[in-house]
């Protein structure tokens, strides 16, 4: 959806109408059984709590996508950002029956959400963007990790499904940031911050997270490295090098 054009300007009305297109979805009501997933391990479920907790927050950007006195964003950006909030949050739900299949319960806080929250706290339209980016990382990587290791079952597409709108969110927060890096003191504050966000946010996750990646069989290393892959990739979209190259992504 982007190439190497210095002036980046993204159709915002594309992403919107790509928003609503999804929008119409079905809700889950409740999965049935799968004999086939008895044996995973609670620490899954506990683990997938945490991240139906950070799908299920969110809302204040919306308000900052609409004061926000950026020129290359419009009410359509506005829109989309609503939109794409509706999203996670149907993501949330898809996760809530996921762990109810799994035999988990769900929680209403949790330090790694707390940390996410406090992010999206921070000053500023261009911040919070970068810690949702920073969550679209970490839940391309780990919703993918997760699914390799499940049998075929209604939860393993479940979490292929989400991949798959995480990576357009992920182009969609890139788009933005894109239009943002267009000097090389811009570039270079970006480049700055993203590494040191993306870092603290994979290293956050992998601690809290280490007990359902242990029992899984998904070595510490192998994760890490995908996390920062896919950062990579981001970092390559929001900030096109000069040549115009963009990093490959290699999800799996
Ligand atoms: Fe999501
Ligand atoms: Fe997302």
């Amino acid at each position: 959806m982007q190439q190497g054009n210095p002036k980046f300007t993204p159709d915002w009305r594309q992403w919107r109408n790509l928003f609503v297109h999804r929008r119409g979805r079905p809700r889950p009501d409740q999965f049935a059984d799968e004999p086939q997933l008895a044996s995973i391990p609670k620490s899954v479920a506990r683990s997938l709590v945490v991240f139906q907790l950070g799908e299920s927050r969110g809302g204040t950007i919306v308000e900052y996508s609409l004061r926000s006195p950026i020129a290359e964003i419009d009410a359509c950006y506005a829109e989309a950002m609503e939109l794409f909030v509706a999203e996670e949050h149907h993501h949330a739900e898809l996760l809530a029956c996921a762990v109810r299949m799994l035999g988990g319960e769900l929680i209403r806080e949790n330090w790694t959400a707390k940390l996410f929250v406090w992010g999206r706290r921070l000053i500023g339209l261009r911040l919070k963007v970068m810690v949702l980016l920073a969550a679209e990382v970490v839940g391309i990587c780990y919703y993918h990790l997760l699914a390799t290791k499940l049998p075929e079952s209604r939860l393993k597409s479940l979490l292929e499904k989400l991949v798959d709108d995480e990576l357009s969110h992920l182009d969609f927060h890139c788009s933005f940031l894109r239009t943002q890096t267009g000097s090389a003191w811009r570039r270079a504050i970006f480049v700055a911050a993203w590494r040191a966000l993306s870092v603290a946010a994979a290293a956050t996750v992998l601690v809290d997270h280490r007990h359902a990646l242990r029992d899984l069989g998904i070595p510490a290393r192998v994760a890490w490295r995908r996390w920062m892959s896919v950062s990579r990739h981001a970092e390559a979209l929001a900030c096109p090098r000069h040549d115009g190259r963009l990093g490959e992504l290699r999800v799996g």
